[in-house]
Parts: C-alpha cells; sequence; structure tokens
C-alpha cells in the first residue's frame, strides 16, 4: 500500500472573527472546511470581501482563528507557518534592491553565504525568464517582470506550501496568462501545494485540481468545492477553448454569480466592515 503523505494545509470549522474599533466584532469567516493535499493546486474564488485573504493568512500564521483549527502537515499550526511561501498581492519588492539581491535576499536572511545566495538566484531569474535582467532595480521592469521576480523570491526559499493572494491581478489578459502557464511549469517540476486566491473564475478553472467557492460575507462559507479533471499539462489560454471547461464554468458561475451581487451590493453599505 502507498504511504499516505499528511494533508498539507486543513482549516477545520475555522472561524476568523475581527474586533472593530466600536468594540463590535465581525465574523469575517464562519466555520470553514478546506483541506490541500501534498502537491495539490487548490483555487479559492469568491465575491469581494468574503474572506479570501483573511483564509490565506490563517493560513500562514498571520491570523488566529476564533474557532475551530488550522494544521498543517497533520501539526496544529503555532505562530508563523515557516512551511509556508506567502506572494502578497501587492508588490512585495524592496525598490532600492536589485532584481538579483531582491531575490537573493530569501537565503540571506537564512544565512546562506551572499555568494551562493547569487549564484542561485541568478539560477532563478533565468527559471523565471529574467537572466538577463538582474542588476535591474524593480522601477525598471515591467508590472509582469516585477511579479516574475516576486515569485522567485518566494521560490527560491524552496517552501513546501505556496500561498497567492491575487498574484496576476494588476496584470493584462495576455500577460496574466503567460505568467498562469510559468507558474504551472514551475509548479509540474516540483508540486508543491498551492492555494491560489484569485477573482477570475476562468483563471481558476485553468489552473487548479480544486475550485473552491465562497459565499459573500459576513460570516462567509465555502459553499462549494469543484474538482477540475481537466487533463495535464495545461495550456492556460487553450484550455478556455475546451467543451469541459466550459460545461464547469457554466456549472461553478451558476453558484458564484448571486454571491458575486451579494457581496457588491455588501460592500456598498455603510456600517459594512
Ligand atoms: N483587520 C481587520 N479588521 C476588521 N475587519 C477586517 C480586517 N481584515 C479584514 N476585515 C474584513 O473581513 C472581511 C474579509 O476580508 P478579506 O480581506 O479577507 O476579503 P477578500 O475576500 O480577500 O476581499 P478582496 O477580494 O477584495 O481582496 C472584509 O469584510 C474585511 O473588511
Ligand atoms: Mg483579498
Amino acid at each position: 500500500m502507498a504511504m499516505t503523505k499528511p494533508t498539507a494545509v486543513a482549516l477545520d470549522s475555522a472561524t476568523v472573527a475581527f474586533r472593530l474599533a466600536d468594540g463590535r466584532v465581525y465574523t469575517a469567516v464562519e466555520q470553514a472546511n478546506l483541506a490541500v493535499d501534498h502537491g495539490e493546486f487548490v483555487a479559492i474564488v469568491g465575491p469581494t470581501g468574503c474572506g479570501k485573504s483573511t483564509l490565506l493568512n490563517v493560513t500562514a500564521g498571520l491570523l488566529k482563528p476564533a474557532a475551530g483549527t488550522a494544521r498543517i502537515f497533520d501539526k496544529p499550526l503555532a505562530g508563523l507557518n515557516r512551511d509556508a511561501g506567502y506572494l502578497f498581492q501587492a508588490d512585495a519588492l524592496f525598490p532600492w534592491k536589485t532584481a538579483i539581491d531582491n531575490v537573493a535576499i530569501g537565503l540571506e536572511i537564512r544565512g546562506t553565504p551572499r555568494s551562493e545566495a547569487l549564484a542561485r538566484a541568478q539560477q532563478w531569474l533565468t527559471s523565471v525568464g529574467l537572466g538577463a535582467f538582474a542588476g535591474r532595480y524593480p522601477h525598471m521592469l515591467s508590472g509582469g517582470q516585477r511579479k516574475r521576480v516576486a515569485l522567485a523570491q518566494v521560490l527560491i526559499r524552496d517552501p513546501k506550501i505556496l500561498l497567492m493572494d491575487e498574484p496576476f491581478g494588476p496584470l493584462d489578459a495576455q500577460t496574466r496568462q503567460i505568467m498562469g502557464n510559468l507558474l504551472l511549469e514551475l509548479w509540474t517540476a516540483d508540486r508543491k501545494a498551492v492555494l491560489f486566491v484569485t477573482h477570475d473564475l476562468e483563471e481558476a478553472i485553468a489552473l487548479a485540481d480544486r475550485v473552491v467557492i465562497m459565499s459573500a460575507g459576513p460570516s462567509a462559507r465555502i459553499i462549494g468545492d469543484w474538482r477540475i479533471t481537466l487533463p495535464r499539462p495545461r495550456d492556460i489560454a487553450e484550455i478556455r477553448m475546451e467543451k469541459d471547461f466550459h460545461a464547469l464554468h457554466r456549472e461553478i458561475w451558476g453558484v458564484l454569480k448571486d454571491e458575486v451581487m451579494k457581496g457588491y451590493v455588501q460592500s456598498t453599505q455603510a456600517g459594512a466592515a
């Protein structure tokens, strides 16, 4: 019998609440159950403000659930999740460091000698297609190039779990597709557990093994979990033309669209957190 590997991420009835400035408690996420297997790529889609980043923050160990548990490789998460690399939505590059220094820093803070860190950083820049851009500062790079550097900065630390919060959000449609294919290529070479947040259902289906849908908040819940059995390797521009892709999209969108409208109304109401 094959050895079963422990589940990379397991949120069990996780409820997340924030205390607001006026003393009220806002329950953002209610009793979320979410499991990501070793080597599995899971996308989370849901309306704005529903709690997607909140779930990533719980998984990263930046937020503690008010109720329920977070387990990482079968151990209760206490403090920061050292197995996770987190690609934030906002640009997280140091503006005063070159591309190669931005990537090398991930190793240098661990005490890797600088010469070794630089050599590995150069390899990672090459892997993300930026081998010739090592000496550029972030302001000399395009938005898509900066995202590549950010990806290299996280991957050089070889995290077992990759948390990505709308990583390609600000990019144009073509660049998103190129980045999506790059991500799949890197992930195929070394299957990490991935938790990928996006508001783009098509992107989620094209990339993931599973798509998880959240309801609008407050007290957002996970309301759907679809297994995406489209064959791999995938080209995320081409897979969108497939009949099976369309069928899945129609089915999931049927559930998501009402929540998107509720989320929009909620986010425009005074008193909403
Ligand atoms: N520190 C905080 N204090 C109070 N409320 C918060 C805090 N952080 C988040 N919230 C609220 O919790 C809810 C979920 O926030 P979260 O950032 O997880 O949403 P999201 O799904 O990532 O949205 P988006 O798609 O817009 O990024 C929102 O209503 C938000 O206003
Ligand atoms: Mg967010």
